[in-house]
This record gives structure tokens, sequence and C-alpha cells, in this order.
């Protein structure tokens, strides 16, 4: 597979001397969700972005980042995060060749993102103190100038991310009516915006949060005070507030009719349409689902139906099975 850099080179501010630092990221499949979306009356698209290398969207951004900080000889990265931009930026510095260091909040980030950051071989600070918090320090420190920031106020993790809205133009061949994807610190956010005035484009942007940001049990979204919201109030995105009742019941139905398990923070779109499906009947909608749901193991855990013991024998087995 082409790497995202090489193949979006030409609306990337990367040149020859940029080692193009690659794991296989973006060129991500966008599935039609034919039996969904004729439940909601719409022609509904799902863009996968968990099949990215380390299971969400932050690939694409990542890739620009560390190849950006390897040109300038950074010797190490740092960013503050709820999980999926740790295990991104703990992989693309693995590849790099250089340290990463990742403030994540104390006891809030979901199993599988620290495990996976942790075997990547990053250094992982539990920080006391929420997202917000452990992402001032992290400003702090690389303002200091020991490390290099990827978190998404680093402006080439933005550039890398803007390719998902190109990917879903040039797959469609047009526009699609609307675009929806979650909102946490609002990086994507401003990634798609500055994607879709790129392709020159006036495709409304639905940017969907939690009603309860510092507690919502999508993690990954769980952000007090969103670093890019002034951007995000002057893209012109539709920012629309979903509780945790919905984006469960939408991360259930996810998997459970189109067979895509991702985490819950992922499903905030498809919650969002779900609630608001009467607005876009026949429409052409493109829903981003931006992580893995292995990322979270204890949330499906809590919610899909435990296995049932039986012992190994046939008859044992066809009567669990007709219950
Ligand atoms: N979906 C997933 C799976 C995420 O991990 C995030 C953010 C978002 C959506 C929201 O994107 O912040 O650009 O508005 N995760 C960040 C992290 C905060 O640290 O991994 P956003």
């Amino acid at each position: 597979m082409t790497p995202l850099i090489e193949r979006f080179r030409d609306r990337l501010p990367v040149s020859a001397a940029t080692p193009g630092v690659s794991l296989g990221e973006g060129s991500t499949p966008l599935l039609h969700a034919p039996r969904l979306g004729k439940l909601l009356g719409i022609d509904l698209y799902l863009k996968w972005e968990a099949s990215n290398p380390t299971g969400s969207y932050k690939d694409r951004g990542m890739t620009v980042a560390v190849s950006k900080a390897a040109e300038a000889g950074a010797r190490a990265v740092i960013c503050a995060s709820t999980g999926n931009t740790a295990s991104s930026a703990a992989a693309y510095a693995a590849r790099a060749g250089i340290p990463a260091l990742i403030l994540i909040p104390e006891g809030a980030i979901a199993g599988g993102k620290l495990i996976q950051t942790r075997a990547l071989g990053a250094l992982v600070l539990e920080v006391r103190g929420s997202f917000d918090q452990a992402l001032a320090a992290a400003r702090e420190l690389s303002d200091r100038g020991t490390h290099a920031l990827v978190n998404s106020l680093n402006p080439f993790r933005i550039e890398g991310q803007k390719t998902a809205v190109f990917e879903i133009v040039e797959e469609l061949g047009a526009a699609p009516d609307a675009f929806v994807i979650p909102y946490g610190g609002g990086g994507n956010t401003t990634a798609y915006a500055k994607g879709i005035a790129e392709s020159g484009l006036a495709t409304p942007l639905y940017s969907i949060e939690a009603v309860d940001r510092p507690n919502t049990l999508a993690t990954a979204i769980r952000i007090g005070t969103p670093v890019h919201r002034p951007k995000v109030e002057l893209s012109g995105a539709h920012v629309v507030a979903v509780s945790d009742e919905e984006i469960v019941e939408a991360w259930l139905q996810l998997a459970r009719e189109e067979g895509l398990f991702c985490e819950p923070s992922s499903a905030a779109g498809l919650a969002f349409l779900r609630r608001r499906s009467g607005e876009f009947q026949g429409a052409r909608v493109v829903v981003t689902i931006t992580g893995h749901g292995l990322k979270d193991p204890d949330i499906a855990n809590r919610y899909a139906p435990p296995p049932v013991q039986v012992d190994a024998d046939a008859d044992a087995i066809a009567a669990a099975a007709a219950r």
C-alpha cells in the first residue's frame, strides 16, 4: 500500500528532504452500510479508520508529524492523550528510532490503549489530573525545547488528518451531502474543515461531542475544554452533543447491524444520525468511525453478552444454541 505521505505528497507540506516515517497508514475502507442505512432512510457510508496501523485515525496525522519532527532533528516526542494519540505517537516514534514520552490522565484511558502504548516502548507517565492538565504540561515541556509536541496542536497532525476527506471524495467520485465525526479536542474537526475547504467543497460537517464532556464513558473524547474550540467555531462545523446512552445504543447497533466493532466514542456520529435521521432522508452521509473496539475491552465486557459454559458434547452444545 502507498504510504499516506506518498499518496498525498502534492497536498502536504513535505519535501524530498522529509523522511517518510510510515507504517502503511491511510487508504482506509469506505464501507457502504445498506442495512443500517435502510433503517435510518440514509444512503450511509462508514469511513473505517480503525484499519489504520495502530487502530485509529491518529496515524494519518502522526506519520506527517513524526516525519517532520525527524526532519527537524527532534531527539524525542511528547504528547498528552486520552489513549489513541498515545499509541500512535509511540508506534511512529519507535519506527523513527526516537523516544516517546506519553502523558495520560491517571486511570482514565481505555485498557487496550494503555497496553498498546506500553508494549510499543514509550515512557508512559500517569498524570494526577485531567487530560487538559496533562496537555498543559506537555506544551510547557515542548516549549522548553526538549521534546517535539505531537498533539494535534502540531499543525502537521492536521495536515495528515485532512487526507481522510480527500480519500472519501475520491472514492465516492463526488462530495457527500454531509460528513459526521466525533469531537473531543477538535483537532479532527479542524482537519476535516481544512480538507473540505481545500477540496473546494461547501459540504456541511457535523462534529459530535459528549453531553457530559468531563465524565463521558467514551474516554477518547473525555475532554473538558477542547483546545481547538475557537477554530471549531470559526470552521462553521455544526456541533451537536449526544448522551452516553445514545452513544452506547449506536455503538452496539453498529456492531450488530454492520459488523463493525468500534470504540464507544467512534459511534458518536452515528448516535447523532439516529436522533436526527429525519433531516437526512435520502441523503448520502459519511460517518467516520475513528477507532477500533479492541481499544476498550472493559466497555465491551460490560455491554456484550458473556459466553455460556458448555460441555464438549454435541447434544449439550445443540441444546445451548437452541436456547
Ligand atoms: N475518536 C477517537 C477514537 C479519538 O481517540 C479521539 C481523540 C476523537 C475521536 C476526537 O478527536 O480530539 O480530534 O476532536 N483522541 C485524542 C487522543 C484526544 O488523545 O487520543 P479530536
